[in-house]
């Protein structure tokens, strides 16, 4: 079954590799990503926890989370990855959702206790319906002890239709995107080293109560006088080769070698994603220079505009929605009309 996926993956990583094309801009890109099949809830996943909060429409191909007093809820994917193209199309609860956390993951901490490997979509939900925001991160090897967050604000409201959340994986490179829109690429360099995840993960997607830290650094808490909170999902896709995660074998004809060669940027997915960055990243590790003195290795951040548009923390001017009172801010935020994508 998962190894009748692979030559459709492979087509799109091809195409997403080699094009000159621009595979974000154009319509006919769309039809890549839509060609690769979906799997039903049956056909790849499994409830982890949350009973009744997990329900299953159009046959098992959308899926709805949700959160109230009791429990929130979550899936798997019933197999283990190594590298792939990894996708869901996720529509957040509306209106009040502070302290609510929509998780959209890879992990193997089930494996592997001490050298765990992640990566992470997280939205962390806030006390008005538009303002939900997006954080990704990444462990490899176990490095807990290093947060690699980043965060954004969205050009669109994600709790009013469905946006599609992707990570490509290979050996050499990880590509966060939303919409097609690379916003986010970690390169194997020296630098990252055994922190680049290179260990087979499980696809993960989670609801769960994270008053104590999603919204606001924990000032705004879950209240329950709105739930149940939902999160819905649907064309879940899993672009890659079930293996085991002991000895990495797999069913698959070639288990990796399709997207373990040059999987690049074109010059103009580099440029969207850029803009991505220079417009919505509202909290960069990078430049977070009170809880890193000196950068994780990795960074060879620009330091002026980390001083001309971020704080200390890491945090963009003029975008500390009373996280941390700094004065009187001067600094203008994003107008609306900067603020489409
Ligand atoms: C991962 O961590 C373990 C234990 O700390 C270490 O022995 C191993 O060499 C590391 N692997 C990589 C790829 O760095």
């Amino acid at each position: 079954m998962l190894s009748s996926l692979f030559p459709s993956a492979f087509f799109f990583l091809c195409f997403f590799a080699c094009s000159p094309l621009s595979l974000f801009l154009s319509d006919a890109s769309a039809g890549v990503t839509h060609s690769l099949p979906t799997l039903s809830f049956e056909q790849g996943y499994t409830q982890l926890f949350g009973d009744g909060n997990l329900m299953l429409l159009r046959d098992g191909k959308r899926v709805h989370i949700s959160l109230d007093e009791r429990t929130g809820a979550g899936f798997a994917s019933q197999d283990l990855y190594l590298h792939g193209f990894f996708s869901a199309s996720i529509k957040l609860p509306s209106d009040y959702a502070a302290g609510v956390v929509v998780a959209f993951y890879m992990s193997n901490g089930d494996v592997y206790a001490k050298t765990h490997d992640e990566l992470d979509f997280e939205f962390l939900g806030n006390i008005r319906g538009r303002e939900w925001r997006v954080q990704t991160n990444v462990y490899g090897n176990g490095s807990t002890a290093v947060g690699r967050e980043e965060r954004y604000d969205l050009w669109f409201d994600p709790t009013e239709d469905f946006h599609q959340y992707s990570i490509i994986w290979n050996h050499e490179r990880i590509i966060f995107s939303i919409d097609n829109i690379p916003i986010r690429e970690i390169v194997r360099t020296g630098a990252i080293g055994g922190c680049f995840p290179s260990k087979p993960m499980t696809l993960y997607a989670t609801i769960w109560d994270g008053s104590t830290w999603a919204t606001s650094g924990g000032r705004y808490k879950v209240n329950y006088k709105y739930a149940p909170y939902v999160a819905e999902f649907e064309d879940l896709i899993i672009g890659g080769c079930a293996v085991n995660p002991m000895d990495h074998s797999s069913d698959c004809e070639k288990p990796d070698t399709a997207i373990s060669d040059s999987l690049t940027m074109s010059l103009e997915q580099q440029a969207l994603m850029d803009r991505f960055r220079r417009r919505h990243m509202t909290y960069y590790y990078c430049y977070d220079r009170d809880r890193y003195p000196i950068p994780p290795p990795e960074c060879n951040a620009d330091q002026i505009e980390a001083r001309l548009f971020y704080g200390r923390d890491g945090v963009k001017l003029g975008d500390h929605r009373g996280r941390r009172r700094r004065g009187q801010n001067k600094h203008s935020r994003v107008t609306q009309a900067d603020a489409a994508f």
